[in-house]
């Protein structure tokens, strides 16, 4: 039937009537190409309901007629695929890429005549497409001016999302807005969604940005449910420059029946290419502390003067104290010289290779190699673009040769590289080049304020992890108080589909009070967590670069703590047990390399209880679970601090029973009893 169809498009181009279906290997949902009054447009459906109505694709062109009218279906090819494979890290360590593909080939049936494919691969976990612009006489240099890719909800979808293009906030750091998809005006992906009945949830989001502009959605507002592709622009408004052949990232769409069943997810991955870095032993996995809380609560400096927190000195305290506590790295913030004045706006002046005279960079590279410490090396440019690149190669070089082998990038700043758009084209080849030049020096990338994850760690193992939402800095001092207790429930559930964020997780001086030495006033941020919950979160949000935030004077004699010392940042598998956008979240990883599961429950401003059948545990062993919970009477508002710190005896047979308070959570370790 499917051949049939597609005899029938090519031997019968005439009737305009081509139409073309692919199915997901469990054959629950289905992709329609069809043409219409010469348009091309795609359809989806799910167990037969429909999920997008007719969704136009195609370009608007800068010098050249809009590519959308007369269109015809030229030809097409389909492909199976299953094969598995193994991520260096991860969120699971083996991955399977299972799709039916269909390739549909186009024909513009008037001058220019020009002609493109759109390739639809359907998983069984959701759809992923994109266009193919092949080499012809029509299409040299081209200049996109709008991509038409059209999402028309047949739904009018519950939606959580962040806005995209406010003037002056051309970033990611905002807290999350729920509505009908119908009211949205312009947003961020992952877009989240769940169907009015509650059916099918839905993510919007894109995969291999390269060389290309960064996907915004745009709504039609006023009661229409379809969704535009919207490009981040270049200075000049015009979104994408390039010359055919191209490819545009693949757009995908996330698929699932239960909120709990989108993570940890996998079709971005399977929609980069492989490695291209051979040998990634060195590339690893760590926790790590820093020079960096102390900027944020304000008791140091990234400036010289006399609270600079980058002195050679205290640098090799971190390095002690991650030493002894079995810590993979310590970043080190302010080491280089241009934090003077205001940073911000003297984005030129910062040097990356320069150190400020109490900080002798040669000196602590030495001290942290002697105790098997990675520093990490931070390079904030301020949007600084053309001073970064200009001294990239001769910067990565010199850690190199000094053994450092991890960064942390920084792009404070609301638009970048002369009045682009923070997420355009510009900016998506800067992050690229990062990536690559690191890559040439054996260096991984942590990159903050940064282009969204569209899972290039496929391809390029070295970039880890990434900040591209609001972090654990908001709750230093952020405004509306800092992050809501809801923050991470929804973080779980949008950007962290996207991939790993460095979140920053670990405050345990919750009230911001030991460091600070002093109260904290009513008015002022700090974490609307519990101390439980702080610890909950290594487990929750993955990062294969995770931070434990907190001065390290506050972990001092802290029981707490060991939780943070065991806890693994490589996982064998991901289990989300349960959860729902903006009230919980309860997942169970099995570490890699190792025996060991960790679980992580967390909740919004509720309390709650659960109880947790362990059935994730292989069968017929026994586990110690080394639990933290929260304390009596707990919450994160007045109470923060109670850890409840036990021990017993489970199998998978066990139905644990957790209870979460206001703002709470819990974090177990099981690990084999002997
Ligand atoms: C913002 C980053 O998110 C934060 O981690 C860093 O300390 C500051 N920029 C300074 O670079
Ligand atoms: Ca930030």
């Amino acid at each position: 039937m499917v051949l049939a169809a597609a005899l029938a498009a090519i031997a019968s181009p005439s009737r305009g009537q081509a139409q073309l279906t692919v199915a997901s290997p469990d054959a629950r949902t289905e992709v329609r190409v069809d043409v219409r009054d010469g348009h091309l447009v795609y359809s989806m459906t799910r167990d037969h309901r429909a999920l997008f109505l007719p969704s136009l694709l195609g370009f608007e062109f800068r010098g050249a007629p809009t590519l959308k009218d007369s269109l015809r279906i030229t030809g097409s090819s389909r492909k199976s695929y299953d094969s598995t494979w193994t991520q260096p890290w991860g969120e699971v360590a083996r991955v399977r890429d299972h799709h039916n593909e269909l390739r549909v080939s186009v024909l513009e049936a008037k001058a220019p005549g020009r002609k493109f494919d759109v390739v639809f691969r359907a998983f069984d976990d959701g759809v992923g497409f994109r266009y193919e612009v092949p080499e012809q006489p029509a299409i040299g240099d081209f200049e996109i001016q709008d991509e038409l890719t059209e999402f028309a909800l047949a739904d009018d979808a519950k939606s959580w999302w962040i806005p995209s293009n406010r003037p002056r906030l051309d970033r990611s750091e905002m807290l999350y807005s729920q509505s009908p998809v119908s009211v949205i005006d312009s947003v961020q992906t992952p877009l989240t969604m769940a169907t009015r009945d509650n059916r099918t949830v839905l993510v919007i989001h894109e995969a291999n940005l390269v060389n290309y502009a960064r996907m915004n959605l745009a709504g039609a507002r006023m009661e229409n449910r379809t969704l535009h592709a919207a490009l981040a622009p270049w200075a000049d408004g015009v979104k994408v420059r390039g010359r055919a052949p191209f490819v545009t990232p693949w757009r995908t769409i996330q698929i699932a029946d239960r909120m709990a069943d989108l993570a940890p997810s996998v079709i971005g991955l399977n929609l980069n290419p492989p490695s291209v870095i051979q040998n990634t032993s060195w590339i690893k996995p760590m926790k790590y502390v820093g020079i960096w809380w102390g900027m944020h609560i304000n008791t140091m400096t990234w400036a010289s003067g006399p609270k600079h927190g980058a002195t050679t000195a205290n640098a090799k305290r971190y390095i002690d104290f991650a030493a002894a506590n079995g810590l993979g790295g310590v970043l080190v913030e302010g080491w280089n010289t241009g934090w003077d004045g205001d940073w911000i706006q003297n984005r030129n002046a910062f040097s990356f290779t320069k150190a400020y005279p109490d900080y002798d960079l040669a000196e602590v590279a030495r001290y942290a190699h002697s105790k098997g410490i990675h520093l990490i090396v931070h390079n904030e440019t301020s949007g600084g673009i053309a001073n970064y690149e200009r001294q990239i190669d001769s910067a990565y070089a010199l850690y190199h040769s000094l053994g450092l082998d991890a960064i942390k990038t920084g792009y404070v700043t609301d638009t970048a590289g002369g009045g682009n758009s923070h997420h355009g084209q510009f900016m998506v080849n800067h992050y690229r080049h990062v990536i690559e030049e690191a890559a040439k020096y054996d260096i991984m990338v942590d990159a903050h304020e940064p282009i969204h994850d569209t899972g290039e760690r496929r391809t390029y193992p070295n970039m880890m992890s990434r900040e591209g939402a609001r972090g654990q800095e908001y709750n230093a001092w952020g405004g509306e108080g800092g992050n809501p207790p809801e923050h991470e429930t929804n973080l779980f559930f949008t950007r962290l589909l996207a991939g790993p964020m460095d979140f920053t997780p670990g405050i345990f001086d919750i009230m911001i009070e030991r460091g600070t030495g002093r109260p904290r006033r009513p008015d002022e941020p700090h974490p609307r967590t519990t101390l439980a919950k702080q610890l909950a979160l290594y487990v929750v949000i993955y990062s294969p670069l995770q931070m434990a935030a907190d001065l390290p004077e506050n972990y001092d004699h802290k029981p707490a703590f060991q939780f943070i010392r065991d806890v693994a940042v490589d996982w064998d598998t991901t289990k989300v047990i349960d959860g729902y956008i903006g009230d919980y979240v309860i997942v169970a990883r099995k570490e890699r390399g190792g025996p060991d599961w960790f679980l992580g429950a967390i909740t919004d401003e509720s309390a709650r209880t659960f109880d947790v059948p362990l059935s994730f545990l292989p069968k017929g062993q026994s586990f110690v679970a080394e639990i933290y919970a929260d304390g009596p009477s707990a919450n994160w508002e007045t109470n923060p601090l109670p850890v409840t710190i036990s021990k017993r005896t489970v199998t998978s047979t066990t139905r644990l029973h957790i209870a979460l308070a206001p703002g709470g959570g819990q974090a177990i370790r099981f690990r084999p009893a002997r």
